[in-house]
């Protein structure tokens, strides 16, 4: 087991059973790190700038933010120009100043380090902090992410401002936590020597000799054997799944470090309440987000739409992922007001969708809601993007919407306090089986995320909540496990499945699953691997499909397509639910679908990309067969319901993201909390909102 792994499994275990001690009777004080103490536990925000504007204006916008039941502005993200204009000489009373009077408005403020900005006096200084590109350029200053995370010079200016921040707001009452950097500089590396020498330092540290490593990458392969650690190159695409693999890892081992420096920096000097987060990118894959978020307080994600209008299950699945990444609620620390300015239409949300999305943020574990931005700055690189007030100073037609979004948070959120998703589901989502499959996808039309969306839409409408979580975490508290691409599937890992399988889980796979060992090699037991024999089949080839092909059998019948697997059975416990038919000649009739009692548990194989039909009748029978309760509404197709509970609080949330109106019968007698109403049934048009109170 990796390091990394242990921590993670011995932190949560620690996390899980403080919590497990403060529920019961004391479960109504029960406090959540997003639910700021003394604050609404549900709060809107939004992005502010007060550097960009002349002081005697900001009165103005918290006025109007306040007006709009803004509760919260993360604040300083890019103002290191202005913090520190010359090297040493730091200036942040303005930005007491401006914290200040957000207080006066009853709003709080997040401050962010802004080293994803470094000023030009320090790139002037030292041009070797600027990144290096993969073309071997060398980025100019004027743009963002221009520094290089692993410069040792540029860690140390990141320490210092960040301390001196720490030291001057790590104590301020009305700054209720900080955001490292702004998005991790989206995990840019620079292709430098220096870079290049940390890489190879690294290797060494975890392989100890290179006849290991040699050995594990297979370098005698096309002659890539090394002889020395200086001879190995930083991948450019193209080389070893071995080497590939490794420098994901150490890319998040170098952003984690970068992250590290930044928190022990805040932590020396401010109050242990005030939060650290850091603001992720949903499925953005260039670090592993389970080891990111290891120090973090809790998650937070910006969420952009982008062109087009919201695919409530993407984005469902998207906040589910980030809530998974800590198992526990997280912030939307940024998302849309409307349009953006980099999309390639930056269309606007329909009237009434950015609320539906604010109200799915909520339903899914978010416990803050923010926009990104207030107002556009009147130069620099986004001036079209959406905002609350427009270049005159004055609301635009958007505002309203988050005025309205923020008057129902307000209404709600003593009912939201404590609360939480409650899952029997989980989804396994692993990074290395991720990257693995991106490097050779056999066939382009290989989606590892677009699979595990089509189980998650297909099990969220039978079930209110589904977790996302790392293949490591503790698995038990969970009926069903569904691990649709587990590629890189190491022992200590299979040993933690079966462990939950034998005491009693149904553990699911789907194709590729166990095809790899740790260091990305391939396995040299069949498919599954290390679960092949728990499984009572094996992999005996697989097919990337240029065309679909039926199968059929105890799941009704309809099409594979892109991928398949002809599996083999090993022994006589291992039953076929599902068979291919008339296809490429080496799958006709052969076992599609395979399942298995193993222990307590069960184990199931499902070796092919199943069509929609067969994928929901394959999802009635996984939650029949792993006893998950039915949920307590039954929703017409288009409605979404989450449940979110804690505290002696059930909340039941509708939305409708359908364009008819729906219809939903509740069956009994609830409070609906927006219109402080009672209903036996409720009507929701297109992008219509119910929170409802058992
Ligand atoms: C990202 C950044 C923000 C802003 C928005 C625009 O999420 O974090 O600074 O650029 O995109 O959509």
């Amino acid at each position: 087991m990796r390091p990394h792994t242990l921590l993670r499994l011995s932190a949560t275990l620690l996390i899980g059973s403080l919590l497990a001690a403060a529920s019961g009777s004391a479960q109504k004080q029960q406090s959540l790190p997003t639910q700021i103490p003394q604050h609404d536990a549900i709060v809107v925000g939004a992005a502010w700038y007060p550097e960009q504007w002349p002081e005697t204006r900001w009165e103005e916008d918290l006025k109007l933010m306040e007006a709009a039941n803004i509760k919260m502005v993360r604040i300083a993200e890019f103002a290191w120009s202005t913090m520190e204009p010359s090297e040493g000489h730091y200036e942040m009373d303005w930005l007491e100043r401006a914290v200040a009077a957000a207080a006066k408005h009853h709003i709080m403020s997040v401050i962010g380090t802004p080293t994803a900005a470094p000023p030009a006096w320090l790139t002037q200084k030292h041009p070797e902090i600027l990144r290096i590109e993969e073309n071997g350029q060398r980025v100019t200053h004027g743009n963002r992410a221009h520094a290089s995370s692993t410069s040792p010079i540029y860690r140390e200016y990141c320490r210092k401002i960040a301390e001196e921040m720490a030291k001057r707001f790590g104590h301020n009452p009305n700054v209720v936590g900080w955001q490292i950097d702004n998005e991790y500089g989206y995990a840019l590396m620079s292709y430098d020597d220096l870079t290049r020498k940390q890489f190879q330092d690294w290797l060494q540290r975890k392989y100890k000799t290179l006849d290991a490593l040699n050995s594990f990458w297979t370098t005698a392969y096309w002659s890539e054997t090394y002889d020395n650690w200086s001879e190995i190159p930083i991948p450019v695409g193209g080389h070893n799944p071995g080497l590939m693999l490794e420098w994901k890892r150490f890319v998040t081992s170098a952003w984690s470090d970068y992250q590290a420096n930044q928190i022990s920096a805040i932590r020396k000097y401010a109050e242990p309440l005030q939060f650290i987060t850091g603001n992720f990118m949903g499925f953005f894959d260039g670090f592993d987000h389970y080891i990111m978020c290891e120090p973090l307080t809790f998650a937070s994600w910006d969420d952009y739409v982008g062109t087009g209008h919201v695919d409530p299950d993407s984005n469902g699945l998207s906040h589910d992922l980030t809530r998974g990444f800590k198992r526990a609620n997280f912030w939307l620390i940024e998302t849309q007001p409307g349009a953006v300015n980099w999309a390639n239409v930056n269309n606007y949300l329909n009237k009434g969708e950015v609320r539906a999305m604010a109200w799915q943020a909520i339903a899914h574990g978010a416990d803050a809601v923010s926009y990104w931005q207030w107002r556009s700055a009147l130069n620099g690189q986004e001036q079209y993007h959406g905002t609350l007030v427009g270049a005159d100073g004055t609301p635009v037609p958007f505002y309203d919407e988050v005025r309205q979004i923020g008057q129902e948070f307000s209404k709600v959120q003593e009912a939201f306090r404590g609360t939480t998703n409650q899952s029997e589901v989980a989804l396994l989502y692993s990074y290395d089986s991720h990257w693995a499959i991106q490097f050779q996808k056999h066939t382009q039309r290989y989606g590892d995320v677009a699979l595990l969306k089509s189980y998650y839409r297909a099990l969220r409408k039978l079930t209110p909540s589904v977790d996302v979580v790392s293949a490591y975490a503790p698995l038990g508290g969970y009926k069903l496990v569904v691990a649709p691409d587990l590629n890189v599937l190491p022992k200590d890992l299979a040993n933690h499945l079966l462990e939950y399988v034998r005491s009693g889980g149904h553990l699911v796979l789907g194709p590729r699953s166990g095809l790899k060992e740790e260091h990305n090699e391939l396995q040299t037991q069949r498919q599954p691997g290390y679960l092949a024999e728990a499984l009572g089949a094996r992999v005996e080839q697989y097919y990337a499909l240029e065309k679909d092909f039926p199968a059929s059998g105890e799941w009704g019948a309809g099409q594979v397509s892109i991928w398949a697997e002809q599996l083999g059975l090993l022994n006589s416990s291992a039953h076929t639910l599902l068979r291919y038919r008339k296809s490429n000649g080496w799958l006709d009739d052969q076992p599609a679908v395979v399942t298995s009692h193993c222990g307590k548990g069960r184990i199931t194989y499902i070796g092919a990309i199943l069509d929609d039909k067969l994928m929901s009748t394959t999802a009635e029978w996984m939650a029949k067969e792993s006893g998950l309760r039915p949920p307590a509404l039954s929703v017409p197709e288009g409605v979404e319901l989450s449940v979110r509970s804690g505290g002696g609080n059930r909340i039941t949330i509708l939305i409708n993201f359908a364009q008819e109106v729906k219809k939903v019968e509740l069956g009994r007698p609830m409070k609906q909390l927006l219109s402080r109403r009672q209903a036996q049934s409720v009507e929701l048009p297109q992008y219509g909102v119910e929170v409802l109170q058992e």
